[in-house]
Parts: C-alpha cells; sequence; structure tokens
C-alpha cells in the first residue's frame, strides 16, 4: 500500500503523565491511566509521494510548516527506518478537537498518523505495536491507540506501550472555555516542570501512588474513588506546573469556577469529578444517568459536549481518505 487513512480520537487522562524518563523514546516518569473519547476524531491520510524531495503537512486544509511539520518528518522518518524505505510522504489531517487547547490534538493527532503511515509504508503492526509507534510521536498518543479506557506503563522501550482496562462505564463532559491554542506546548512546559519546579519529586511518587490506587479503584468498579483519585492528580499536576520558574498557568479563571461548581455540585448530591489536561478546558466524569444533570450545570461556563468512552484507532476505507 502507498497511502492509507486512519482515525483516532483524543483521550483525557485520570491519572496523568506529565515529565519524561527520556526524551529520544519518550519514555514517562510514570505510568498514567485515561478514557478515549467518542467525539472530536482526528482523521489522516498518509500518501507516499516517491517524487517528493520533502515531507508535505496540511492540517485543517492548511498548509503547516515549522516546529509541527519537523514533528511529524521526524515521526516518519522512524516509520521509513522500520519500513526500509526511503520515500517522503504527503499528511493530509483533519482535527474536529481543537489543535493545542489542553482536549489532546497531539494524542489522537499522534495516534492517527501512526497507523495511517504505519500502512501506507507497509509495516504490519498489532495494536500494542502502533501505540509503542505513536509514543514517539507525542506520549499521550500511546493511549489513544486503545478504546475505552487504558493504562500506559512507564517501562522500557519495548513495554512502554498501552492496554485495554475495565473501568466502570461513564461520561465525558468536556466545558470548552477557550478553544485557542496554549502558548506554551505541553512538549515545553514538561521540561520546564523536570527542571524548575520543585514540587517534581513529590509530583512524581505521588502520581505512582495515584495509578495503583486507580488499578484497585478501577478492579473494585469504584467511581467515587476514580473521581476522588481523578480530581486530586489533575490538581497537583497544575500545582507542579504553576510552581515553575517562570511560572505556568494553564488553568483561566473560568476552569477554577468549573471546579468549584463541580464540588458543589457533590455537596448537593450529584456525583461530578473535574480534571484538566494542559489548557483552561475543564473535564468532567460522571456516572451515565447523571451526565445530563451535570451537563445542564456546566452550560453557563462554556460549551458543552457530553462523550462516552470511545473507540481505538481505526482504519478508514481509501473512500474517506482527504
Ligand atoms: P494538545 O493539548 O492539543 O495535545 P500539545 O501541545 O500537546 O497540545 O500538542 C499540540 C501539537 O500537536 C501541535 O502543535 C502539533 O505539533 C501536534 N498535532 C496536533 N494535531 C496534529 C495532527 N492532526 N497531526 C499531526 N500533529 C498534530
Ligand atoms: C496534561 O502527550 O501532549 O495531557 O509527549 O511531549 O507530546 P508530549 O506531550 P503530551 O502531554 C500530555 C500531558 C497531559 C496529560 C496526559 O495526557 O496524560
Ligand atoms: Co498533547
Amino acid at each position: 500500500m502507498t497511502k492509507a487513512t486512519a482515525r483516532a480520537y483524543p483521550n483525557i487522562a485520570l491519572v496523568k503523565y506529565w515529565g519524561k524518563r527520556d526524551s529520544t523514546l519518550m519514555l514517562p516518569l510514570t505510568g498514567s491511566m485515561s478514557m478515549t473519547l467518542d467525539d472530536f476524531p482526528t482523521t489522516t491520510t498518509v500518501e507516499r509521494t516517491p517524487e517528493a524531495a520533502a515531507d508535505h503537512f496540511e492540517l485543517n486544509g492548511e498548509v503547516i510548516e515549522g516546529e509541527p511539520l519537523r514533528r511529524v518528518t521526524k515521526f516518519l522518518d522512524l516509520v521509513r527506518e522500520q519500513a526500509g524505505i526511503r520515500e517522503f510522504a504527503a499528511v493530509r489531517s483533519k482535527n474536529e478537537v481543537p489543535t493545542a487547547a489542553g482536549l489532546a490534538s497531539s494524542a489522537s493527532g499522534f495516534a492517527a498518523l501512526a497507523l495511517a503511515a504505519s500502512k501506507a509504508y507497509d509495516l504490519s503492526l498489532d495494536p500494542a505495536d502502533v501505540s509503542r509507534l505513536a509514543r514517539r510521536g507525542s506520549g499521550s498518543a500511546t493511549r489513544s491507540v486503545i478504546p475505552h479506557f487504558a493504562v500506559w506503563r512507564a517501562g522500557d522501550d519495548e513495554t512502554s506501550v498501552a492496554e485495554a482496562i475495565d473501568a466502570p462505564d461513564m461520561r465525558m463532559i468536556v466545558v470548552v472555555v477557550n478553544a485557542g491554542n496554549k502558548e506554551i506546548s505541553s512538549r515545553e512546559a514538561m521540561k520546564r516542570t523536570a527542571l524548575t519546579s520543585p514540587f517534581n519529586d513529590a509530583w512524581v511518587s505521588s502520581t505512582e501512588q495515584a495509578l495503583e490506587s486507580m488499578m484497585s479503584a478501577c478492579a473494585d468498579n469504584d467511581f467515587t474513588r476514580i473521581g476522588r483519585i481523578t480530581e486530586t492528580n489533575a490538581l497537583r499536576m497544575h500545582a507542579t506546573i504553576q510552581a515553575c520558574d517562570p511560572p505556568i498557568l494553564y488553568l483561566a479563571p473560568t476552569s477554577l469556577a468549573i471546579f468549584n461548581k463541580v464540588r458543589e455540585l457533590r455537596e448537593s448530591g450529584l456525583e461530578a469529578y473535574a480534571t484538566a489536561d494542559a489548557g483552561p478546558n475543564v473535564c468532567v466524569i460522571a456516572r451515565p444517568e447523571d451526565a445530563d444533570a451535570v451537563a445542564a450545570a456546566l452550560v453557563e461556563f462554556g460549551s458543552v459536549r457530553t462523550m462516552a468512552p470511545g473507540p481505538g484507532a481505526e482504519l478508514l476505507a481509501d473512500s474517506e481518505a482527504l
């Protein structure tokens, strides 16, 4: 095959990945756990272009250069090396998720690219192999290959892949506060955290514990414990990031207002828990039967979409190529 199209969805971590042990192999400092969404997909077509002198990257119909193109080329270099094929490629991608807004576009983006590129370059990979490959594009993409709920163990180059984990059915209410690009990418902010945040060691040890507690809460089907671990872990990540020098504030006043509102909802008997990635947008988990009431309580803060656990990365027919 010389052309292939794949789709993948963002995932939102309930126990966050924030920090790298090895930034070449993209090995994380800790394991993490996430829910893959069923909306906001990325669709990506990769077509080998034997005549071209460089890779070409289009996102949402615009030709992209600079750092995002370099990230795509670096990723395709790995695929080319594994495949033993030197040809450049044209990559056309469409994000339904806001790009670089803290809603995991790098996760859906590199999961879709990993699957489409591996097919276009004739690699025959199973889902664990695609997850391992996607990791090299963006750490969080490791988990978007897997449907529903995924755990990504820290591991080494071979074992640092995501796998499915059972968790109680839930909904994620995504509140888009600001769909604009963040000023500092996750990658930059992660580096600054490791270099300058005095809370980094505590972040790492508390996240290792959070992941073990999360695994046992999932095994017990215990939504309440899952929710508590999720919210605490998210706020600890933001505290660690805010302690950088110079500081980084991803949460906006409206984001904090949503965290407060979610606590009030709990106090009034509606169980929900909030989390936020590296951006101002907030994602709230609730039991399926409570999702409509939680969504209704959050519309005052932004545009609200309720999502269920979604599919893993999937290949599409040629008729859906971009
Ligand atoms: P986010 O919170 O959206 O994941 P990041 O800072 O982690 O933000 O990553 C944003 C970067 O991910 C973009 O600047 C671009 O380099 C890359 N990216 C996003 N979408 C795609 C895509 N569809 N294909 C390839 N790369 C993408
Ligand atoms: C806050 O995977 O976007 O969303 O590996 O450098 O591409 P790179 O960073 P990225 O970081 C994700 C950070 C997070 C938490 C998470 O998804 O686990
Ligand atoms: Co990202």
